[in-house]
């Protein structure tokens, strides 16, 4: 799995020290306030356990399924709902979790279907954002850390299911998927 991975972006203690200036500043920014957190499976998984115990108010939790790349590493640019949420939002703070932001396409999407729901508020988060890739407007709140246009593997991020498991986030070398 190792020889896949060009070079790491992040180590395991470097997500871990970003993951808690998170939480601190959401913490802060609800300011005690509840908050009901919908996380884009699966790449935010690890992601999403590690921000939570870093926020110190009220969190429900809930996931979403939106269409994925399937295995290949361009967006389809379609996006479909393949299992949704089931807490009630309306009067909540929902903050939305996505591992990456790539071309802004999912989180635009998602807010946009969560928005007619009437929750309180709505604020987005990501772990990760290619600045360079946006093709969608969408204002994110809360971004971990920016990415070159490479494919990042790790902390919950695949290629075809795999790497999920690797504790840093590291580049994918192209002949993976080449
Ligand atoms: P967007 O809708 O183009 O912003 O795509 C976001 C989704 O694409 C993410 O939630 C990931 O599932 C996937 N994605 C985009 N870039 C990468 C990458 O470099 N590694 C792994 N998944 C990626
Ligand atoms: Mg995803």
């Amino acid at each position: 799995m190792l020889e896949d991975i060009s070079r790491i972006l992040f180590t395991e203690e470097q997500i871990k020290a970003r993951v808690e200036e998170l939480g601190k500043q959401i913490s802060a920014d609800f300011k005690g306030e509840d908050i009901v957190v919908i996380g884009l499976l699966k790449g935010c998984f690890m992601f999403i356990a590690d921000l939570m115990r870093a926020i110190d108010t009220n969190v429900a939790v809930d996931f979403m399924v939106v269409s994925s790349y399937g295995s290949g590493v361009v967006s389809s640019g379609e996006i479909k709902v393949r299992k949704d949420y089931s807490i009630d939002i309306e009067g909540k703070n929902v903050l939305v979790i996505d591992d990456i932001l790539d071309t802004g396409r999912t989180l635009a999407f998602v807010k946009d279907y969560l928005i007619v729901k009437s929750p309180k508020t709505i604020k987005l988060c990501t772990l990760l954002d290619k600045p360079e890739r946006k093709t969608s407007k969408v204002e994110v709140d809360y971004v971990g850390f920016s990415v070159p246009d490479e494919f990042v593997v790790g902390y919950g991020l695949d290629y075809d299911e795999k790497y999920r498991n690797l504790p840093f986030i590291g580049v994918l070398k192209p002949e993976v998927y080449k």
